[in-house]
């Protein structure tokens, strides 16, 4: 497929056109962002992986009954996905109390929750990416009420399935954030991207993180944790 011109440079990918107006190229990049673009670095070899794990799980979800946008995998950093329009709302899913849920609440990082929580934020660099209830997401229009049903049953659905694979190769899903988005027909599917950029991961015997929080934070072996989980998922 003959790839055109980029039409849209996020923090971590870059979308291109195609000569298929219903399908769009993502690469992915080595280039990391935290805390809204304020502390900014390269993580070496996260392009590949991210693309790499991102793929493999969305394979996972539509073999589960998912719908999702991918399309094909076309080699290292690039894939083709369904061109879908973005609900301006990340959906983010927890299992265990982390980072701003700490934070927030004033607890520590580590508590098992009983039942799985959901929050969502409204997608907008310009306000930080604000905390938000559905009630607000309805009032600003940012989807109908039945899109908003459908994302949060997919979104625990989702939960379900990645919570019960991470566990076979040792790992914990703490928390992660999803992105949504509609086909041309008004159909909603997972979108975005399922990675150590956008999921909390810990080893589940030493609780070592295998993630983002690590260049985040700060605490060395950023690249390794990567790896690590590429690893985990797809063996030696
Ligand atoms: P948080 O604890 O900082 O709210 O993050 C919750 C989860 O969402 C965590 O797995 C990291 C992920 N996340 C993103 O993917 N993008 C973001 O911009 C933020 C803030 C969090």
């Amino acid at each position: 497929m003959e790839i055109k011109e980029m039409l849209y440079e996020g923090k971590a990918k870059q979308v291109f056109a195609t000569e298929n107006p219903e399908i769009v190229m993502v690469h992915y990049k080595d280039d990391a962002t935290a805390f809204n673009g304020l502390k900014k670095g390269t993580i070496t070899g996260k392009g590949v992986i991210n693309n790499r794990v991102t793929n493999f799980m969305m394979q996972k979800l539509e073999g589960e009954g998912i719908p999702t946008h991918f399309v094909e995998e076309l080699n290292d950093r690039d894939t083709l996905v369904k061109k879908v329009q973005i609900v301006p709302l990340e959906v983010i899913i927890r299992n265990i109390s982390a980072g701003s849920f700490a934070k927030r609440f004033g607890v520590e990082e580590g508590i098992v929750f009983e039942n799985p929580t959901i929050e969502y934020s409204y997608k907008n660099d310009d306000l930080g990416d604000p905390m938000i209830n559905t009630a607000q997401a309805l009032a600003l229009k940012l989807a109908t009420p039945a899109e908003i049903e459908t994302i949060r049953t997919m979104a625990f659905r989702i939960n379900d399935v990645m919570k019960a694979f991470f566990k076979e190769v040792g790992v914990d899903l703490v928390d992660f954030k999803l992105e949504f988005g509609r086909l041309t027909d008004g159909t909603i599917v997972l979108a975005d991207e399922i990675s150590p950029d956008t999921c909390r991961f810990w080893d589940s015997k030493t609780h070592e993180k295998l993630d983002k929080d690590r260049f985040r934070r700060d605490l060395g072996n950023v690249e390794d944790a990567y790896q690590e989980m590429m690893k985990r998922i797809f063996g030696a």
